[in-house]
């Protein structure tokens, strides 16, 4: 008998066979789009932080677009954002709708009519207006009529301040002539906190926000428990426990542990995962966290903010609590001056490592992140 493909999906931006926790955003987009100009869904900013699910879920907005018959537009975060809109992806969208041969004829040629030439005017060419985002956007939404257009961003916090104040202009001109838009985008919580400090920002800090955290150990033991069972291959009821516990609520970890213990089942050729498997692969998935999570992250972090970062996982482990206070951690590295301590603090917390876990405290992000500096060390 072949084998089935396994249905987990343990890839960064790849959709998985089931989406844990999301499905009232989801209906609140999908209603937005023919809710008609003006519902707030219509403008979405999403963060969390890496691997909690933002590609997806920019994705399945895509999708619920998609098949309500709009345009998607997507905008990469670089210094050409705008010029590529301009110049290629609006041009493009506009191409694929429109029948070229029954727009300009200008130069074309007609079989049996020979070349004919509609431009009269000699400084036609020169005359005419350098395109812009808004008359781009302007003519590709006239063409469509009945629809309309959804521009995605994702990776905001690397957006440059002045091309995404040009793109969210653009946006709320359509919106303010009524036009059917939306703009959805993603990004990394601390990140796009900073961004949208600056001036310029007003119209994302109205963005619908979503901050995309931990899935509850029900929806995680559903999705584990739903996307293996459709496979064919169903976790055991403690198989399904351990599992759950292992991901610590974290969606890229869902797909992980699921996709290892199907394939541990599988290699057994077992026609269910079983709690054995599930522990067979528990510290395997955590190594490969580390090295898609835990090693990037940590990758620019220089030598005094590891040292901080180290020093909380050791008080941690010996108090066994999931937070520290930051007086204890100054005291385990012997710093003094406060101001030391707390400019490390506030880094780390911009690079969405540590978070704040009340009275002075501090806990880590990412699952895991504690036990690889101890292993690390
Ligand atoms: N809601 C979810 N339910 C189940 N799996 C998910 C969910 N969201 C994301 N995933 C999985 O988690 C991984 C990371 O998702 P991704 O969207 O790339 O994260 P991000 O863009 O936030 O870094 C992917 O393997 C994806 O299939
Ligand atoms: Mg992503």
């Amino acid at each position: 008998m072949p084998t089935p493909r396994n249905p987990f999906r343990p890839s960064f931006g790849t959709s998985p066979y089931y989406l844990a926790g999301r499905s009232d955003l989801l209906q609140h987009f999908q209603l937005s789009l023919l809710e008609g100009p003006g519902s707030p869904y219509r403008t979405i900013l999403i963060s969390g932080l890496r691997g909690v699910g933002k590609t997806v879920l920019l994705n399945e907005v895509e999708d619920i677009a998609h098949k309500q018959g709009w345009i998607i537009l997507r905008a990469y975060p670089n210094q050409e954002m705008i010029a590529d809109l301009v110049n290629t992806t609006v041009p493009q969208a506009i191409a694929t709708i429109e029948q070229p041969p029954q727009r300009r004829l200008s130069g074309g040629s007609i079989p049996g009519l020979g070349s004919i030439k509609t431009e009269t005017h000699d400084r036609a060419e020169e005359l005419r207006p350098t395109p812009t985002l808004i008359t781009r956007l302007r003519d590709l939404s006239t063409s469509i009529a009945d629809v309309g257009i959804l521009i995605t961003l994702d990776e905001l916090q690397s957006a440059d301040l002045d091309q995404l104040h040009q793109l969210a202009t653009a946006v709320q001109d359509l919106m303010r002539d009524e036009r059917d838009i939306a703009f959805v985008c993603a990004g990394l919580p601390r990140g796009v906190d900073e961004l949208l400090q600056h001036e310029g920002t007003t119209f994302l800090r109205r963005a619908h926000r979503v901050d995309l955290h931990a899935v509850s150990p029900e929806d995680v033991r559903e999705t584990l428990d739903i996307t293996a069972k459709e496979s064919g291959v169903p976790f055991t009821p403690p198989a399904l426990d351990l599992a759950t516990d292992i991901c610590r609520g974290y969606p890229y970890l869902i797909q992980l542990v699921g996709s290892l213990s199907w394939a541990q089942a599988a290699l057994e050729e077992a026609p269910h995962i079983d709690a054995a498997q599930v522990e067979a692969i528990n510290q395997p998935a955590i190594d490969r966290m580390t090295q898609q999570v835990h090693r990037p992250a940590l990758s620019r972090v220089p030598d005094g903010e590891l040292s901080f970062l180290r020093a909380m996982a050791e008080l941690m482990a010996a108090s066994g609590e999931k937070s520290v206070s930051t007086g204890e951690i100054a005291a385990a590295l012997g710093m003094k001056s406060p101001n030391g301590i707390s400019t490390r603090r506030s880094r780390l917390i911009t690079r969405d490592l540590i978070a704040p876990a009340g009275f002075g405290k501090v806990a880590f992000t990412l699952p895991y992140l504690e036990e690889y500096l101890l292993r690390e060390g």
